[in-house]
């Protein structure tokens, strides 16, 4: 049985890579089935009512009959290539759809259709005790039963150490628990067999009604699994992962989140992302801190002091964004400085603080919808969580920017407008849009058209205390009112370094 349904999965996968290789450049409307097939699956598409109320549908049903728009099928594949990091065109090459669908994954659904997608995206469901039982049922012969023991008990670290859950294993027979945990192959008594090795590499239960098959997970022993490293699929990474779905978690978007639905390979420091902590802790609460961990542990202090500049003899400042942590930062060639309300700290190395970031950056924002920071230089773009380095350097172009933004001036989000960022360079601003990742149309518009009073080339912007937004153009800094009519408050621009950093001028001289 389990060999028989190995072998017919093995056909299709060959049968679809010799289709989409022989075809042309797909035209949506004539998609192949088996990327329709694939997008309905795992949810970038409406499953035809009825037929697939599940999570997944069997890869060999009959997936024509529904009725899909050309726009509902660009949509889709405008999501998929979002997911899979793809330049985001609404189109897709047969050549880049093989290469999807036999990517290693797991096999939950990358989206509740229907359900609006947000940074983390929760199931529904959830356990009502935070105090939960696992018991490892079965063991995959890749490894010890010790090294897969410790595995899933970090894995479960992972989850309680960032919320208020905790987690008890079970070994006496006959009890019966939460999480039951099992390495299986082909049909296993649930209607959902495995596929054989590659692609779809385990599935797991949400918490639905904490019953049954509740929050159990199933991992693919067809695959070789390894830790530390290993040759094989990384257990740590795929157990995270499948729990998180055991807890109530879905797929996100973000390749740096542990729920990416992609397995992305081995990380040596593997750690929640920043949304997969959130989603966490809003589902069972943060966990109860008796000393607060600093997020940001003291800054090496200056080496020479001779070489290091003082921000008031600074010529011109790069970039300056608040972080989720609360602070604002300010960035001129390989030095930045903390902000206070008047001053700053001394002067400190990027490159000694902020992991893999280089040194000259062009601009900077904070999403206040994912606590990520963007630090923009060139094509490059690089992610992180406060001061913690998440991922990059990545490509502009995987955010569909526009060439001219290759060497942007300054990058803002405003407030209350989460699902947009502004990109400023010479005299015109862009308006890019997270939801669908491309500048909106109308876009670029003229500075001054909107933000009255605005100069042009600002050098950076950044959301200061309530939501206030500063400029800073060469020694200058406005702040803009952005009730009603956006534009420039009275009595600004002001000196930014004797006014705000309280340089004097023999300051200025002397360093
Ligand atoms: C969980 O937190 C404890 C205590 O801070 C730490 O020793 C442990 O390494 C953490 N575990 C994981 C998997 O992060
Ligand atoms: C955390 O604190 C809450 C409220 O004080 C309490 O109900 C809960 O049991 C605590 N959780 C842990 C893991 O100690
Ligand atoms: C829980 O849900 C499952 C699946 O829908 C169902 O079969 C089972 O009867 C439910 N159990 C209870 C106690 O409601
Ligand atoms: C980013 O991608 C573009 C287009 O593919 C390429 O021209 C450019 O060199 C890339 N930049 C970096 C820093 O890799």
């Amino acid at each position: 049985m389990v060999g028989f349904l190995q072998k017919t999965c093995l056909v299709i996968v060959l049968s679809t890579a010799v289709e989409f290789i022989l075809g042309k450049p797909v035209n949506n409307a004539k998609l192949n089935p088996k990327l329709e097939n694939y997008l309905r699956r795992y949810g970038y598409l409406q499953p035809a009512e009825k037929v697939f109320p599940q999570w997944r549908v069997s890869w060999d049903q009959d997936l024509s009959p529904s009725v899909k728009s050309e726009q509902e099928m660009e949509d889709a594949i405008r999501k998929l290539q979002r997911v899979a990091n793809l330049p985001i065109t609404g189109k897709i090459t047969d050549v880049e759809a093989v290469k999807i669908i036999n990517k290693k994954r797991c096999g939950m659904k990358d989206f509740q259709t229907g359900k609006r997608t947000k940074r983390f995206t929760l199931d529904g469901t959830s356990w009502h005790s935070k105090h939960l039982t696992y018991r490892i049922q079965d063991f995959s012969s890749d490894l010890s039963r010790e090294d897969i023991e410790s595995t899933i008990e970090r894995a479960l670290q992972m989850w309680s150490n960032a919320s208020q859950l905790t987690f008890t294993q079970v070994t006496a027979p006959g009890v019966k628990v939460d999480v039951n945990i099992k390495f299986v192959t082909g049909f296993h008594g649930d209607r959902y067999p495995t596929d054989g090795p590659g692609k779809e590499l385990a599935h797991a239960f949400v918490p639905l009604n904490n019953t049954g098959l509740a929050g159990d997970v199933h991992f693919d022993d067809d695959e070789t699994f390894a830790i530390n490293g290993g040759n094989g699929v990384d257990l740590l990474w795929l157990a995270v992962h499948e729990l998180g779905h055991s807890l109530g978690l879905d797929h996100t978007y973000y390749p740096d989140s542990v729920m990416f639905p992609y397995y992305t390979g081995y990380r040596p420091h593997l750690q929640l992302g920043g949304d997969d902590v959130d989603g966490i802790q809003h589902i069972y609460g943060s966990p109860n801190r008796t000393t607060a961990t600093p997020s940001f542990t003291s800054p090496s202090p200056p080496i020479s002091p001779a070489s290091i500049p003082h921000i008031c003899s600074i010529q011109r400042i790069d970039a300056a964004v608040k972080t989720k942590n609360r602070n604002t930062y300010v960035f001129s060639g390989a030095y930045f400085w903390k902000l206070h309300k008047s001053g700053a700290t001394k002067a400190m190395s990027i490159k000694e603080n902020w992991v893999g970031l280089e040194d000259n950056i062009d601009a900077a924002l904070t999403r206040r919808k994912t606590g990520m920071t963007y630090f923009f230089k060139g094509s490059k773009y690089w992610i992180f969580s406060a001061t913690a380095a998440v991922q990059g350097p990545l490509n502009i172009t995987q955010l569909n920017l526009p060439d001219e933004l290759k060497t942007m001036d300054a990058a803002m989000e405003l407030p209350r407008a989460e699902d947009h960022a502004y990109f400023f360079k010479g005299d015109k601003y862009w308006r890019y849009s997270w939801s669908t990742a491309s500048v909106d149309q109308g876009y670029p518009q003229i500075i001054t058209s909107l933000w009255k009073g605005l100069p042009n080339d600002i050098d950076a912007a950044f959301q200061w205390k309530r939501g206030r937004i500063v400029i800073l153009n060469g020694g200058g800094y406005y702040l803009l009112k952005h009730k009603g009519k956006i534009g420039v408050k009275k009595g600004f621009p002001k000196t930014f370094f004797s006014h705000w950093l309280g340089c004097s001028v023999t300051n200025i001289r002397e360093h």
